[in-house]
């Protein structure tokens, strides 16, 4: 059975989002149906829209989206109706990456989080013409009052989990904490700088004080953001509008940092990590950067330092999601302190405050 939505569509790049009556299909074997409560807002989805990553156009985006489930596919085991869940990125779960277990690194990774299509390449969506409209957005398209999502990826919440505030958990928060605990595993006692202080880079800080790091600096240019980081574990905050953070950095560490995370995807913030860190350094990259951003490969050559290019935290969302509800009502992840809430036809309004810093983590509620 169809299911009739009301839906956020992005007709092409630098268009506003237009609400629309669409109609979503009814679920295949291994998916389930989802009524959204609530999706976060990510710079990943405004990255689509701006064109610098390409769209299928028109799209339905949205990918930290929560929910309860309404209904399961034949071939589910493991959910049922009334579940909350929250909803994370698509892998198809069969190529080496995924039977690794790396399935951030999915091999189908873009054509399934990206492409508007189902693996077998049907669309989910039409609109009331019954064009054709692209779906399956991180597999989910969640800036909709229902969802469509492959059992894969979809996430059982522990019971106590705030289901309002708890789709960010399937990307943003996800990636800052898991790139700081899993991709770089930073150990207790050591120093990790984060640039870029949003959604993901304080998520990252709030990681790297889980870690046990002991040194814990934010970069960013916005003074608002780093007195947030600061309540959240930042030990040190630079403005680097206003101060130069490698001469900084070098002064706090006496000599380089021994871990660091960008999320701000800039060549010239990337380039100053280089020579902010120490020997041995790790350094992760996960902010998406402008196409076309290039780096003096000097700064990388003979410097005995690691880079990686993570995706999602490198996290397995059914495991790495309990773990971040558990931490937090431990009182050791407060990620809650990130939302701020607007109903789902204010997305215009939760866009340009997130742009103006007012606001870290958007998350959008549907009627
Ligand atoms: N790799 C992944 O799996 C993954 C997952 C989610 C998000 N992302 C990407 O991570 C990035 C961060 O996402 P977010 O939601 O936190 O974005 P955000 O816009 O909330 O945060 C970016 C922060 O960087 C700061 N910034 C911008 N330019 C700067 C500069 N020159 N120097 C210092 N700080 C600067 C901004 O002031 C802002 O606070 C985005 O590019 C997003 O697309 C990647
Ligand atoms: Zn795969
Ligand atoms: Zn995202």
């Amino acid at each position: 059975m169809t299911t009739n939505i009301r839906a956020a569509v992005l007709r092409g790049v630098d268009q506003p989002f237009s609400f629309e009556d669409l109609v979503l299909d009814d679920i295949q074997p291994d998916e389930v149906l989802v009524k959204i409560t609530s999706v976060g807002l990510c710079h990943t989805d405004l990255a689509v829209q701006h064109g610098d990553i390409p769209g299928a156009f028109p799209f339905v985006l949205g990918h930290e989206g929560a929910g309860v489930i309404e209904q399961v596919g034949a071939a589910v085991s493991g959910f049922a109706a009334g579940d909350a869940v929250a909803l994370s990125f698509a892998a198809c779960g069969h190529c080496r990456n995924c039977l690794a277990g790396r399935e951030a690194y999915c091999v189908n990774f873009m054509a399934l989080n990206f492409g508007g299509v189902r693996e077998n390449g049907t669309t989910t969506l039409s609109d009331a013409e019954g064009n054709a409209v692209s779906g399956n957005f991180f597999g989910q398209s969640s800036f909709a009052t229902h969802a469509i999502a492959a059992a894969k990826n979809v996430v059982k919440l522990p019971a106590g989990a705030p289901l309002e505030i708890s789709g960010p958990l399937g990307c943003g928060i996800q990636t800052g904490a898991g790139t700081v605990l899993n991709s770089l595993a930073v150990p207790a006692g050591s120093s990790i700088v984060v640039t870029g202080t949003g959604a993901v880079g304080l998520s990252g800080i709030m990681g790297a004080k889980v870690a046990g790091a002991t040194t814990i600096i934010a970069v960013d240019i916005i003074d608002e953001r780093l007195e947030f980081a600061a309540k959240l574990g930042a030990t040190h905050t630079i403005n680097s509008k206003n101060e130069d953070p490698v001469a900084r950095i070098m002064e706090i560490t006496g000599g380089g940092v021994d871990y660091a995370l960008d999320t701000t995807g800039v060549a010239p913030v990337i380039a100053s990590l280089f020579q902010a860190t120490a020997f041995g350094a790790k350094i992760a990259l996960v902010g998406v950067p402008r196409p076309g951003s290039t780096l003096d490969l000097g700064l990388i050559s003979a410097a005995g330092k690691t880079v990686v290019g993570a995706i999602e935290g490198d996290a397995i969302p059914q495991t790495f999601i309990p773990q971040l509800v558990a931490l937090h009502q431990a009182g050791q992840f407060p990620f809650d302190q990130l939302v701020r809430t607007y109903p789902f036809d204010q997305i215009e309004t939760a866009i340009a405050d997130t742009a103006s810093g007012k606001t870290v983590k958007a998350v959008l509620v549907m009627p």
